[in-house]
């Protein structure tokens, strides 16, 4: 186990100067050899301009992650796989459930798009990878599956279901993470927790015994968390021995501010075009 590891944000809520920001995630992951896209944002025009400005050759990624099935993670899939067909794409078989975000009695679709769901039809079933338990994608990156939610005061975040009458709640049970491992710790990818961020790294600390985790870097949604939610999610994430936050995309700026507030000197918030070395 060791190597290095490099995560440049492709897609992101907020931009760096000369990027384009948009409600999605995307961010690339170069490690053992491997070039792995860990989501691809929603609009595949922001994902093509900041992987330009980023320096970044989409034709030239290895494999693509789509850690759930919504709209906002899975846009670019039409785009990439047109730059490169035989691109392997790994994700759960849930992934293309239809789903809606429901407020006041009015669905609206978050399911991922139907030209992304197209493309995935068209692909050769050989490079479409279903994973309903943990995967190793190289040595050192591994595929969490999904996870075991375990904590009575995480929910999914949002008024998520399955039909437009507001009938099924949608458990978002084809969530997946990305886990790192470097001589020095784990870091921990995630598109949005809708499993709960308590609950992945409870889950990376119980698979990888108990190692300390460098960084936490993706979408954590406690966007519309409750103060018992936050109080009790930041009472659990105190105690983990984590050394970076990188909260991004649908962590919610009142969350963001907990972090800061919270773990000072140990959060940077993310931003489409901003790179970690580790
Ligand atoms: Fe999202
Ligand atoms: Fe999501």
């Amino acid at each position: 186990m060791s190597g290095s590891l490099r995560i440049v944000i492709l897609s992101d809520n907020q931009a760096k100067p000369g990027f384009f920001g948009e409600h999605g995630f995307a961010m690339l992951i170069e490690m053992d050899q491997r070039r792995i896209l860990f989501d691809c944002g929603n609009d595949p025009g922001v994902l093509a301009a900041n992987a330009d400005s980023a320096g970044v050759d989409l034709s030239s990624i290895d494999g693509l992650v789509l850690s759930h099935g919504h709209y906002d993670h899975t846009g670019g899939i039409p785009h990439l796989l047109e730059l490169k067909p035989t691109l392997p794409v790994y994700c759960h078989p849930g992934i293309r459930q239809m789903r809606y975000s429901i407020r006041d009695a009015t669905p609206k679709d978050i399911s991922v798009p139907l030209e992304s769901s197209y493309a995935l039809d068209r692909m050769s079933a050989g490079n479409l990878h279903f994973l309903e338990g943990p995967l190793h994608l190289s040595e050192n990156l591994l595929l969490s599956g999904p996870i075991p939610r375990q904590t009575e005061y995480e929910d999914t975040g949002g008024p998520f279901f399955l039909d437009t009458d507001a009938l099924q709640a949608d458990p978002l049970n084809d969530e997946l993470v990305l886990l790192c491992s470097l001589a020095e710790g784990i870091v921990v990818c995630t598109g949005c927790s809708h499993s709960g961020i308590v609950n992945i790294l409870h889950w990376t600390q119980k698979r990888f015994h108990g190692q300390d985790i460098l960084a936490v870097i993706g979408g954590f949604h406690l966007v519309n968390a409750s103060e018992e939610r936050m109080r009790k999610t930041f009472d659990a994430l105190r105690k983990l021995p984590v050394q970076q936050w990188v909260p991004c995309h649908c962590t919610g700026e009142a969350a963001t501010e907990a972090f800061f507030r919270e773990f000072p000197g140990k959060v940077c918030s993310g931003a489409a075009g901003r790179c970690f070395d580790f």
